[in-house]
């Protein structure tokens, strides 16, 4: 098993997991691809086998460079519950070698993916127990057009990580 950057030949796979995931919001290919190409450094990809397993696409948020934004991760299903995912995620937090340590990492999730809350908050175990705080982010109204045959999504709540201890 292999976790590193991924390549721009490497978006569609990112594209695939995400598609298969039926649970993550489906981007276009073009922004798995942008992901690879801008944000490589910040995103990692998971290899098994030789064949790509999961994926994260993260960024540094423009006004605090060592705060880590995890927009999204996802595992094939074969491949969850491996630790997959935590291991991309201790790789991205502990890499200081883009902009100086990650001293925060901020995500969202929505109240039902039981999952990604685990994810996240064993990851802040293990970041020396660092606090997690839960905070409204994005509303309904924000992510879905109004209307009544509109298709409500979620809230996505803002999980804000650390500093560690
Ligand atoms: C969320 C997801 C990425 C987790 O990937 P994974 O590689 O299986 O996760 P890990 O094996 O690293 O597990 C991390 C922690 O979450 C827990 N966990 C994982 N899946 C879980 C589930 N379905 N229910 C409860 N806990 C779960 C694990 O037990 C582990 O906790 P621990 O460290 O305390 O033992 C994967 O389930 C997935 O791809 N889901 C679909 C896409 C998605 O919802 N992404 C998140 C939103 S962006």
């Amino acid at each position: 098993m292999l976790i590193r950057p991924p390549r721009v030949d490497e978006g569609i796979a990112m594209w695939r997991i995400a598609r298969d995931s039926q649970t993550l919001d489906l981007n276009s290919s073009y922004a798995y691809v942008l992901y690879a190409h801008d944000f490589a450094d910040t995103c990692r990809l998971a290899i098994v086998d030789g064949v790509p397993a999961g994926f994260v696409l993260g960024y540094r948020r423009p006004a605090d460079r060592s705060c880590l934004f995890v927009w999204q991760v996802a595992v094939d299903a074969d491949f969850r519950g491996l630790g997959l995912a935590g291991r991309m995620l201790d790789d991205l937090i502990h890499d200081d070698s883009v902009d100086g340590a990650v001293k925060t990492l901020h995500t969202t999730i929505t109240d039902d993916n039981v999952a990604s809350q685990r994810t996240f908050r064993s990851l802040a175990k293990r970041w020396g127990d660092a606090p997690v705080t839960v905070n409204a982010l994005f509303e309904s109204e924000h992510l879905s057009l109004s209307g009544p045959d509109a298709e409500l999504h979620d809230p996505e709540r803002l999980y804000e990580i650390g500093p560690p201890a």
